[in-house]
């Protein structure tokens, strides 16, 4: 089973997305588990403190290098430790394969300016970024990330041919998708697909993913072209 850990000062927020749906299924099917602990509880003084003002001045808090490596000494199935923060190598598709291969994963969700460097570097820890923008903390961000990397885990999809198809698969968007009715105010389904033939298909919904892929992401289409050639 691909156990999941997760450090927060807020565990109320758990399992939020990752409770429903497709990974709240998988879940129940007992293809994941998510292990959520509370920061604060290893605090040591009264007041329970996690974060101190930041050696150099500045604004915001830091949360405190001993109690994070506290919790993490505490666990028994730590595995690869992730902690997520703005200034992390952005995830993608290919890192949501890499985590779902994993037996045990770690994530730590900061929250006011981040966490003391000291215990990021003593861990080893794996800094990603969901995206270039700043959240809150990391809490939304681990969910974003989970839900890609559960619905990978053999089991979790109903139609495993799905995957094979994605955005992403092999480096192009996903193409167009038609259903009934074939005119719907007075716009109708591209010939091809009610054709039957299916190498025209096949052929047309690729040349639909290169020009989406072309028009909206250049970065990708960079690197499709390199591939290919
Ligand atoms: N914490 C704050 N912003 C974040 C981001 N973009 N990705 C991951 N964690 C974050």
């Amino acid at each position: 089973m691909f156990n999941v850990n997760v450090l927060t000062l807020f565990p109320d927020m758990f399992p939020g997305i990752l409770g429903g749906s497709i990974p709240g299924k998988a879940m129940e099917k007992d293809l994941w588990n998510l292990n959520v602990i509370q920061i604060r509880d290893y605090a040591t003084n009264k007041h329970a403190t996690v974060d101190e003002t930041p050696f150099g001045g500045g604004a915001g808090m830091v949360m405190r290098a001993d109690i994070i490596d506290r919790c993490l000494s505490d666990l028994d199935n730590v595995g690869e430790v992730v902690y997520l923060s703005p200034r992390g190598k952005v995830f993608d598709q290919q890192m949501a394969k890499k985590f779902s291969k994993m037996e045990n994963i770690t994530f730590v969700c900061g929250r006011y300016e981040g966490i003391d460097q000291r215990v990021i570097d003593k861990w080893n820890m794996n800094e990603v970024s969901i995206g270039d923008f700043v959240l809150s903390g990391g809490e939304p961000a681990v969910q974003v990330l989970l839900d890609s990397v559960v619905r990978l885990l053999p089991g979790s999809l109903g139609d495993e041919t799905s995957l094979q198809e994605e955005s992403f698969e092999d480096g192009l968007l996903e193409y167009s998708h038609y259903t009934r009715p074939r005119n719907w105010e007075g716009i109708e389904v591209p010939e091809v697909l009610l054709s039957g033939h299916h190498a025209n298909i096949a052929e047309w919904r690729l040349q639909e993913r290169k020009k989406i892929t072309q028009m909206r992401r250049p970065d990708l289409w960079k690197k499709y072209i390199r591939n290919e050639g």
